[in-house]
C-alpha cells in the first residue's frame, strides 16, 4: 500500500501538470486541494508509532475514525468474561493504553453487570498495604533440587511464539522489550532466530516435537546440537512442549517451499524439504523416558532449569506423570499450564474451540495433583491463557500459578488489532506476517518501548491489587481471595469452586 500511495500520488501530479500546461493553468489550483492529503500521507508513511498508518498511508485513518465513532459503553476492561469469549476490544484498549503510557484509569464507575453470572472480584483488606513500599518487580526462583543454575523469573513474561508465526520485527521488538523490562521471552517451537538474540533479553528456549534447533537428521532429538544451541548466555530456561491450548494433540508441517535457507538455518533442517512436527515426541514413548530427556537436557544445559508445557486433556495422565516423577526421582523445574482457550497462528477450528481444558480449571487441577503427590514444593507453575491485566495475574497466582506468560497480550502491545489474519500472511500491522512490505509498519525502536511499558504497568497494577488485599508477597496469594458469582443468587469463593487437595493425599 505504501508503494501504491506513491504511485497514485505521482499519477495525480502528472495528470494535474498535464492539464495545467496543456488545457488551462486553472487546473494548478487542484494542487492546493491535493497537497495537504499528500503531506498527511507522507507523514503517515514515515511516523514510527502507528503500523496501520505506515502500511496504509491516508486510508488507514479510516480505521481510527471508525474506532473513535464506535459506542463507548464498554470502553474499559471486561475482566469477568465467561470462558470462551474472544479478547474483546475493551481488553485491547487497556493493553494499548498501558503500552502507549496513556491514561489507564476508568471514569464514572464499573460498566460491568456485577450481578451477572460469571462476574468475579477479589477480596481486598480493610488493612491494605502501601503499594509504594512493595517490590514492584517481583520474581520467582525457578530451579528445583536438580537444577544448578536457577533463574529468577518475572511474574509476567512473553509466551511462546515462533519466528515464522511472528515477523522478524515483532520478535526483535519483543526481545528488546524483555531486555528493557527484565523479563523472559519464550522462543516458541521454531528454534532460536538471530532476531531473538538482537535485543539481549532473557530467553526460554522451547523444544517442540520438531526439535527445531536440536533436530537430528532422522527428525529426532540431537543431544549435540541441543548442547550447542543452549550454550548461548541469553538462554535461561528450557521448555519441552508437549502440547499447547489452541491445538493440543495436533502436529504441524512446514512445507518444502516455505522452508527457505534462512528458516532452515534457524531450525537446523535441510532447506526446501518438508519438515514434520508430529503430534507426539519421537525422543520418548513413556513418561519415564520424558523425565530422562528432561534430565539429559538439564545436564547438557549446564544445570539450567528445564520444564515442560502442556494443555490438560485427561488429568489421570498427569497423575501418571507425577507417579513417574516420584518413581524415577527426576524433577522438572517448572510446568507451564496452557488453557484450551490459548492462541495460535493457525489451527483447525474444532481444536481451537473444543479441545483442551480451559485455563482456570487446568491450573487448579495441575496445582492440586502436584500437591496430592507432594511435588508442589519442588516444581514451579507458570500459567498462560488470556492473561492481560493485573487482575488476571492476581487470579492466576491465587489459583496456583507462580508466574504467568502472555502471548496475545504482548501481540496487542506490539500493535496487533486482531485483524485475524495471522494464518494468511496479510497481517496489516506487520506483527504476524512475513511480507516485508507489511513488516515495515512495525518499527522496532518504537514498539520495544510499548512491550516494556505494557509489562511494567501491568505488573504495577498487580502490585496495587496485592497491596489492596493487605499482602506483601505474591507467594501469600491463595484461592480464598477470589469470588465468583456462579449464578444470579449465589457467590462462591475459588477455594469452594476449586477445593485444595491435601498435600500427599494422592501418594
Ligand atoms: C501467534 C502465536 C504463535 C504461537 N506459537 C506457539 C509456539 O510456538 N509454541 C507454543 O507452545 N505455544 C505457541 N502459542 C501459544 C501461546 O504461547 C500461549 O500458550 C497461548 O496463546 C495462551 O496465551 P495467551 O492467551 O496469552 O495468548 C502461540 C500463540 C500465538 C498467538
Amino acid at each position: 500500500m505504501r508503494t501504491k500511495f506513491l504511485i497514485y500520488t505521482l499519477a495525480i501530479f502528472a495528470i494535474i501538470f498535464f492539464l495545467g500546461f496543456v488545457v488551462s493553468p486553472h487546473f494548478f489550483w487542484l494542487l492546493a486541494l491535493i497537497l495537504p492529503f499528500v503531506a498527511i500521507g507522507l507523514r503517515d508513511m514515515f511516523q514510527p508509532n502507528h503500523a496501520i498508518l505506515r502500511n496504509f498511508p491516508l486510508v488507514g485513518h479510516g480505521r481510527y475514525i471508525a474506532d473513535w465513532m464506535r459506542p463507548k459503553i464498554y470502553q474499559y476492561f471486561i475482566e469477568s468474561d465467561t470462558d470462551g469469549s474472544p479478547i474483546n476490544r475493551d481488553k485491547r484498549s487497556l493493553v494499548y493504553q498501558r503500552a502507549k503510557k496513556e491514561i489507564d484509569t476508568a471514569p464514572f464507575g464499573t460498566q460491568l453487570d456485577v450481578y451477572a453470572e460469571g462476574y468475579e472480584w477479589m477480596a481486598h483488606s480493610l488493612r491494605p498495604k502501601d503499594y509504594r513500599t512493595l517490590n514492584h518487580n517481583p520474581r520467582v526462583r525457578i530451579g528445583g533440587p536438580q537444577c544448578t543454575q536457577p533463574y529468577d523469573l518475572s511474574i509476567f513474561n512473553i509466551s511462546a511464539m515462533s519466528y515464522g508465526s511472528l515477523s522478524k520485527a515483532a520478535v526483535q521488538a519483543l526481545n528488546f522489550g524483555a531486555q528493557m523490562g527484565g523479563f523472559a521471552h519464550n522462543t516458541g517451537e521454531g528454534g532460536i532466530s538471530p532476531y531473538h538474540l538482537e535485543g539481549g533479553g532473557d530467553l526460554v528456549y522451547q523444544v517442540g516435537t520438531g526439535y527445531f534447533g536440536c533436530r537430528a537428521d532422522d527428525g529426532g532429538f540431537s543431544p549435540e546440537l541441543f548442547r550447542q544451541t543452549v550454550a548461548h548466555p541469553q538462554i535461561k530456561m528450557i521448555e519441552l512442549k508437549l502440547s499447547q491450548g489452541a491445538k493440543p494433540g495436533h502436529g504441524g508441517i512446514l512445507p518444502a517451499e516455505k522452508n527457505t535457507p534462512e528458516i532452515a538455518a534457524i531450525r537446523k533442517v535441510t532447506p526446501y524439504t518438508q519438515v514434520d512436527s508430529p503430534p507426539y515426541h519421537r525422543a520418548f514413548d513413556t513418561y519415564e523416558g520424558m523425565l530422562k530427556l528432561i534430565q539429559q537436557m538439564r545436564e547438557l544445559a549446564d544445570g539450567r532449569p528445564v520444564g515442560f508445557k502442556l494443555c490438560v486433556g485427561n488429568p489421570e495422565e498427569f497423575k501418571d506423570i507425577c507417579r513417574a516423577i516420584r518413581q524415577v526421582g527426576i524433577y522438572p523445574d517448572f510446568i507451564t499450564v496452557d488453557g484450551g482457550e490459548g492462541g495460535t497462528g493457525a489451527a483447525p477450528l474444532e481444536f481451537t474451540d473444543h479441545v483442551g481444558m480451559p485455563f482456570r480449571d487446568a491450573l487448579a487441577c495441575i496445582d492440586n495433583i502436584l500437591r496430592g503427590f507432594d511435588l508442589r514444593k519442588d516444581i514451579r507453575l507458570i500459567g498462560s491463557g488470556k492473561i492481560l491485566s493485573g487482575f488476571s495475574i492476581f487470579r492466576a497466582l491465587s489459583l496456583g500459578a507462580d508466574a504467568c506468560y502472555s502471548a496475545r497480550g504482548m501481540m496487542l502491545a506490539l500493535g496487533c488489532i486482531q485483524a485475524l489474519e495471522c494464518n494468511k500472511n496479510t497481517c496489516p500491522t506487520g506483527v504476524a506476517t512475513q511480507d516485508p512490505q507489511l513488516m515495515k509498519g512495525l518499527v522496532v525502536d518504537s514498539k520495544k518501548f510499548r512491550v516494556a511499558n505494557y509489562h511494567r504497568k501491568t505488573v504495577e497494577a498487580f502490585i496495587e491489587l496485592l497491596s489492596a488485599a493487605g499482602l506483601e508477597e505474591p507467594s501469600q496469594l491463595h484461592r480464598g481471595l477470589v469470588y465468583r458469582r456462579v449464578w444470579m443468587h449465589e457467590v462462591k469463593r475459588y477455594d469452594e469452586i476449586y477445593p485444595y487437595v491435601e498435600t500427599g493425599s494422592l501418594i
